[in-house]
Parts: C-alpha cells; sequence; structure tokens
C-alpha cells in the first residue's frame, strides 16, 4: 500500500480532526502518502482530493470539528455517483481509504469495497450519538456529554433560585446514550429515552412525589429520539402544576475541544485503521470493546439489532433518582 486517503462524513463531532491526524501521521511514518478528501463524500464525487503531510495535522489535536469539512451525502446512494468518486481515488492510485463518521457514511464505505475491489475501505466511528455498533464508545460522545453536564449545572442554579421544572432536550438522534448517561452525572430526577416505555403520568407523580416532600426543583433529561422538550412539557403540565422551561441545547452539544478521552480514543482508532490498511483488510469498522482495539465486518455493524441501552445504568438512575 502506496497511498491512502481519509474523510469524514456526516455530522462533525468532537475529536474527529484527532483521528485524522493519527491516520495522516500512522500513514507518513510508515511512508505511505495520505491525501485528504474535502467535504465527506461530496469532495470525493467533487474531486476535491489534496494530498496531506506531516504540517497538515499540526495544531488541530485540541480543535473541535474537522478540518477536512463534512456534509451529508445523500446522492452517494447512487451506484453511477458512486463510481465517479471511485474513479477520482483510482486516477491518483489510492488503495485505501479511512471514512470517520456515522452509520450511513460506513454503508458509503462498503459499497466503495464491494464495487471496487482495489479499493481497501475503513470505518472510524466518529458521532456524538454513540449509536454505531462494533464499538462501546464513539468519538464525540464524551465530549458532547460533558457539554451537557456543563450546560445542565448552569441551569440548575436557575432551577433552583427560583424552584422550577427544567426539561432538557438533548441531542442522540434515536440513541438514548448521551441522555441516559447525562442523566445520571447531573444526578436528573426523570431521563427519557427512546429505548424504554414512557408514561408521563407516572413521571408528573414522581415529581409531584419529590415536591410533597419538599424537593424545591426538578431536571427532567429527554432524548430527541423519543420526543421534543416541548411536548415533554405540554404533557408533563397536564397532570401537575410545575413552573416547568424547556431548554433544547442543539448544535452547542457538537462542538468545542474534545476532552481527554476523546481525544485518545480518537488517536487510538486512527493509528487501528491504518493498521488494518496495511494487513490487507477491509470493509471493516474499527472500535473500542472493553479498553481494547477492535474490528468488525460492515456487514455485522449493520446487521446487529439495535444497540441495547445499559439497563444496569437505567435502574441505577432511577433508584438514586428516589
Ligand atoms: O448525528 C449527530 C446529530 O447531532 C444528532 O444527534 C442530531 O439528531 C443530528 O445530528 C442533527 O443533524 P443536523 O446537524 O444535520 O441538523
Amino acid at each position: 500500500m502506496k497511498k491512502i486517503a481519509v474523510l469524514t462524513s456526516g455530522g462533525d463531532s468532537p475529536g474527529m480532526n484527532a483521528a485524522i491526524r493519527a491516520v495522516v501521521r500512522k500513514a507518513l511514518y510508515h511512508n505511505i502518502e495520505v491525501y485528504g478528501v474535502y467535504q465527506g463524500y461530496l469532495g470525493l464525487i467533487n474531486d476535491d482530493i489534496r494530498k496531506l503531510e506531516l504540517g497538515s495535522v499540526g495544531d488541530i489535536i485540541q480543535r473541535g470539528g474537522t478540518f477536512l469539512y463534512s456534509a451529508r451525502c445523500p446522492e452517494f446512494k447512487e451506484k453511477e455517483v458512486r463510481q465517479k468518486g471511485i474513479e477520482n481515488l483510482r486516477k491518483r492510485g489510492i488503495e485505501g481509504l479511512v471514512v470517520i463518521g456515522g452509520d450511513g457514511s460506513y454503508r458509503g464505505a462498503q459499497r466503495i469495497s464491494e464495487e471496487c475491489k482495489e479499493i481497501q475501505t475503513i470505518g472510524i466511528p466518529g458521532t456524538i450519538d454513540n449509536d454505531i455498533n462494533g464499538t462501546d464508545f464513539t468519538i464525540g460522545f464524551d465530549t458532547a456529554l460533558n457539554t451537557i453536564i456543563e450546560s445542565v449545572d448552569k441551569i440548575r442554579d436557575t432551577a433552583s433560585s427560583h424552584a422550577r421544572t427544567f426539561i432538557i432536550e438533548v441531542m442522540g438522534r434515536d440513541c438514548g446514550d448521551l441522555a441516559l448517561w447525562s442523566g445520571l452525572a447531573v444526578g436528573a430526577e426523570t431521563i427519557i429515552l427512546p429505548e424504554t416505555e414512557t408514561d408521563i403520568k407516572d413521571i408528573a407523580e414522581k415529581i409531584q412525589h419529590g415536591i410533597d416532600r419538599g424537593k424545591k426543583h426538578s431536571i427532567i433529561i429527554v432524548a430527541e429520539g423519543c420526543m421534543t422538550g416541548d411536548m415533554c412539557a405540554s404533557e408533563l403540565t397536564k397532570y401537575i402544576n410545575v413552573d416547568a422551561r424547556v431548554s433544547v441545547l442543539g448544535h452547542i452539544q457538537r462542538g468545542g475541544s474534545p476532552t481527554g478521552a476523546d481525544r485518545v480514543l480518537a488517536s487510538r482508532l486512527g493509528g487501528y485503521a491504518v493498521e488494518l490498511l496495511l494487513n490487507g483488510e477491509t470493509a471493516k469498522g474499527v472500535g473500542i470493546k472493553d479498553n481494547r482495539l477492535v474490528a468488525t465486518n460492515f456487514d455485522d455493524i449493520f446487521k446487529t439489532s439495535e444497540r441495547q441501552i445499559n439497563q444496569r445504568m437505567l435502574g441505577l438512575t432511577e433508584e438514586l433518582s428516589i
């Protein structure tokens, strides 16, 4: 293998830059030329591909976002469009492609490896949602989690000063991990997840019970994949008379300097992706399981039924929020 390329695709996540850096530096260390594909699959189609040097990835390990830019590119699902992208890699003699992104980005990589046997593809899980099979953690999840914690800690000051019930809507698409982990970390009274049944009446009774015991304020974390914060507030106030406020944290959760955990994870996974390419592996996603680097076939990543929510953690949040 003499030449590889790297791209970031889908929603950006903190730590993507650290992953690109690791891919580039590890490859250069092994005398492999590296190309950056700008704007994800869109740049692949439009031939926005530039050679990267050691200096191209200097001073980025601490930066959020992705200096390669990212895009959502539904057109890449079409075979003729993909052929253009494949041709742009081929004409440069690129034999390996590292795709940093989520599930949809992995599917594009899988198609490339199916349709062009000379190009090996490896996926690195980059999304704040923590919703990719084949890894315990995705790059960006820890930073987003810490952003939520910091924000909720601030909101709690107002909640307690005004004796209010705050409903905080967090991201995660169809996955409740950000809500579950942040809920546990901020000591939320209630966490509403897409993976579990939600009975707002029960939640209202629990909040009322707390008020009766002298609780002055409450924090409810709601995952966007289950319902919006506004829906939750209007349902809740049908049952109880509380001064409820909604805070939608939004894209603030996707930004910021990556945490130490995300930088380390990104560096390890980036280096491992290059190792796999050097070993002739293809159509695999890298990940971390029980603190060990693992590689899983894309097929198995897609086949595995939905990620399960951690029931022990969920049970614990219930026990701790009585
Ligand atoms: O996948 C990351 C994510 O931030 C989700 O949590 C969220 O639902 C979605 O992307 C938002 O996408 P966009 O930035 O395209 O609005």
